[in-house]
């Protein structure tokens, strides 16, 4: 109890004003019921925010909250009004141009509820009109009502509109379409200095990231971007943007845009990229095409077709066109490989989806094979004569029966044999699944091995420089089944003189 008293008092004597407030609001209390003494605790804060620099034909909203210190009045509401030079007020009232919201809340403080009303103003598309220094109509007021009382609090502001001549301007020289190689300094030039600002910075961003930045800028010297010896990569949204102060309060940014592009081209190999793929694995090509932005076709030609088919959507189980960023090349995978997916496959630049291959495309040969054709059978028949002896009988609903010669008997479990001997088959189908079952059982998976290199070629020419080359083969052993094919180059050519030429 001693230790409390104590402490209360040292308070007290730190903030003798608080304490004064305190005895006074005790004695008003117990007062109260005797006099209804209205004590003078209502308020208004100060609008906010407390710095109101809209520019002009943007929107604006400031907001005043009124609230009872001591938790005994309870806001009714709060207007906005105008007042002029002769203190003549003019309430401002809801228009197309004009809206209030409000809300209330409730805080607890020192055991007291006090509950609060914020009420915003909110011009649309503010004018010089709404400046406060404009004509008769000038400072604002927010004045707050509690309810059942005459108090009336008020809070002054000022709305200090920016003139739309009052923003700078800058401008971005204007590109036209690069070609790669080329070298260009594009400019960003103040237009027009605010005459109430001052200039913070200037900075180029390329897609949305800094690359460059100048602080305190001059506005005579123009901040050049400079591109040298155009790639792909220097392709983009360039944008300039300029910072200021403006009447040194209000940050404001203005920004110029240009689109730098880089004419497409092909980098891409002397020759066709030739594919093998088995049977329902997937593929990819990677087309060499370059620019930005860049857009590409694939086109595909069946093996043994004349027919182009054009514009392969990619957006399918089958097809996928992808690519890993806007400077990455096109990608397109081809999922679950058939026989029937070899061909030609072509990547092109546009051409409106034309069946022209010739021209600005490149070209992919794809071979699909079946990997059980690699699978010698241990019954004396060579899975590979699957197509000569299966395509006579595609459609034809025609008989064939299987003769096993070899040692067949250990693999015969589980097979369809009708004796020890001899399959009897009606269809393909039949027959395709009779390999398949076969396959299952007998054949073992064998990664390929190179074979040694082959001793090198002649020089191509019989004078001045040339190239022999030396190949090796995936044959040691031959890759079987499903197992691994051989990885690393099949063939090496080596530079080669054969004197000067006469
Ligand atoms: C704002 O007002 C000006 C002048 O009345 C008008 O030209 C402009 O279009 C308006 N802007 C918007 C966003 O309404
Ligand atoms: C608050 O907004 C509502 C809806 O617009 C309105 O009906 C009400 O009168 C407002 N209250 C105050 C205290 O301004
Ligand atoms: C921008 O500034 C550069 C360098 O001072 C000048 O060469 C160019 O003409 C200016 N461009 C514009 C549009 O004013
Ligand atoms: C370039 O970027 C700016 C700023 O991000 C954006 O306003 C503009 O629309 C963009 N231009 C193009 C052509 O994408
Ligand atoms: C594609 O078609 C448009 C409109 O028909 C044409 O202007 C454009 O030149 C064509 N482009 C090509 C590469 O053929
Ligand atoms: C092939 O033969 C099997 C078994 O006799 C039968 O179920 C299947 O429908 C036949 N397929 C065709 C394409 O005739």
């Amino acid at each position: 109890m001693l230790v409390y008293a104590r402490v209360k008092i040292e308070v007290c004597i730190k903030h003798i004003m608080r304490c004064v407030m305190v005895a006074l609001g005790i004695l008003m209390v117990s007062v109260k019921g005797l006099y209804a003494f209205d004590r003078d605790t209502f308020g208004i804060g100060e609008p906010f925010p407390p710095n109101i620099y809209p520019v002009e034909f943007t929107s604006v909203q400031v907001t005043c909250v009124a609230f009872d210190s001591s938790g005994i009045k309870t806001p009714e509401k709060i207007l906005f009004v105008r007042k002029d030079r002769y203190a003549r007020y003019t309430f401002l009232t809801a228009d197309e141009n004009l809206y209030f919201t409000n809300r209330t809340e409730e805080v607890d403080k020192d055991g007291k509820k006090i509950k609060k009303l914020f009420v915003t103003m909110h011009i649309r598309n503010v004018t010089l009109e709404e400046d406060s220094t404009y004509g008769q109509l000038g400072r604002y007021e927010c004045h707050a009502f509690a309810v059942g009382s005459p108090l009336e609090r008020k809070h002054g502001f000022s709305i200090n509109v920016i003139s739309r001549d009052e923003l700078p301007s800058i401008s971005v020289t204007e590109a036209n379409m690069l070609q790669h190689g080329d070298s260009i300094i594009v400019f960003c030039n103040i237009t027009r200095p605010s005459w109430s600002s001052r200039l913070k910075r200037i900075s180029w961003f390329k897609n949305g990231v800094v690359q460059q930045s100048v602080r305190y800028p001059d506005q005579y010297s123009p901040v050049p971007l400079v591109i040298k010896n155009a790639a792909a990569r220097d392709g983009g949204n360039y944008t300039c943007v300029l910072e200021v102060s403006l009447r040194g309060i209000r940050r404001y940014k203005v920004s110029d845009s240009v689109m730098i592009t880089i004419a497409p081209w092909f980098d891409k190999p002397q020759g066709d990229t030739e594919l093998n793929k088995f049977k329902e694995e997937s593929v990819s090509f990677q087309c060499a095409a370059k620019g930005f932005p860049l857009n590409v076709e694939w086109k595909f030609q069946k093996s043994g077709e004349d027919n182009i088919r054009s514009c392969i959507s990619g957006s399918d189980a089958k097809y996928r066109i992808h690519r890993s960023g806007i400077y990455a090349p096109y990608v397109l995978t081809v999922n679950d490989l058939q026989y029937s997916d070899s061909g030609s496959y072509y990547c092109c630049l546009p051409s409106n989806c034309s069946d022209d291959v010739k021209n600005n495309c490149q070209r992919f040969v794809l071979g699909v094979r079946d990997d059980k054709f690699r699978c010698k059978l241990d019954l004396g028949l060579l899975v590979d004569m699957t197509e000569t002896i299966s395509s006579p009988l595609k459609g034809k609903g025609a008989r064939l029966v299987v003769t096993a010669t070899g040692a067949k008997s250990k693999h015969q479990r589980g097979l369809r044999g009708v004796d020890d001997r001899a399959y009897r088959l009606s269809n393909y189908t039949e027959l395709n699944d009779l390999f398949d079952d076969l396959a299952k059982v007998i054949c073992q998976p064998v990664d390929g091995g190179f074979s040694d290199w082959s001793p090198f070629s002649d020089c191509d020419v019989t004078c001045g420089s040339g190239v022999k080359v030396r190949t090796r083969t995936c044959t040691n052993p031959p890759r079987q089944w499903k197992g691994k094919d051989c990885v690393g180059a099949r063939k090496e050519s080596m530079a080669c003189n054969e004197g000067p030429c006469k």
